[in-house]
């Protein structure tokens, strides 16, 4: 029997990704986020909601665009850190020693030793309640050559990503491989 947890948002897992943005002086920012995901697949696109308070809801609102900065295990430190912190008060960048680089491509910073990143360009903002949705085009998508596999795609084994649970407010690292998407599942039904 299942037990009512209310509604709230307790699902489990989220990501953790690490949003790069520039104020109106120019200077870099970064923030975590928990709130984010994969969209649609074309355009390819991905939101994340932030609330108003935040310094780099401002930033994003300005500049129009973002990075998704994704750090592995080996930066859980600076990622729970870009959280705790505001670009308001401190530089997080200059505070950890991690190196802004300007994207080439939009209005934005990344994380030069985060293993990837998205540059995303704002085309929507929902004003959903206390968060505001952004959905962001891709426009690129850039990882370090160590973290891909033979076939040249991510390998998430050496990324080791980080994933959340909001209810206990935990970090966890990835499990180990389980099966193919689009494969395993056919095993699932008698009639297969
Ligand atoms: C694990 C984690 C997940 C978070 N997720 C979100 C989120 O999805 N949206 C949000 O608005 N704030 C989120 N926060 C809080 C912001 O990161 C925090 O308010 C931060 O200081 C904002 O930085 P800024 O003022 O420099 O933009 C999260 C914090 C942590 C530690």
């Amino acid at each position: 029997m299942k037990k009512s947890l209310g509604a709230n948002t307790l699902i489990v897992p989220t990501p953790v990704w690490c949003v790069g943005s520039y104020d109106k002086d120019g200077t870099p920012n970064i923030m975590t986020i928990a709130w984010g995901g994969i969209c649609c697949s074309k355009p390819p696109c991905m939101t994340i909601s932030l609330r108003k308070a935040t310094y780099t809801f401002g930033n994003i609102m300005e500049r129009k665009a973002y990075t998704i900065n994704v750090p592995s295990d080996r930066h859980v430190k600076e990622a729970d850190y870009f959280g705790l912190k505001s670009g308001r008060t401190v530089n997080k960048f200059k505070e950890t020693g991690l190196t802004p680089v300007k994207s080439e491509l939009v209005d934005a910073p990344y994380v030069e030793e985060f293993p990837m990143v998205v540059e995303c360009k704002v085309i929507h903002h929902f004003e959903i309640g206390l968060h505001t949705q952004f959905v962001g085009e891709i426009l690129d998508i850039k990882i370090d050559e160590s973290m891909l596999n033979k076939e040249g795609k991510p390998d998430i084994e050496k990324i080791r990503p980080l994933i959340f649970s909001p209810g206990v407010q935990q970090y966890h690292g990835i499990g180990e491989y389980i099966g193919d998407a689009f494969k395993i599942g056919k095993k699932a039904s008698n009639q297969s």
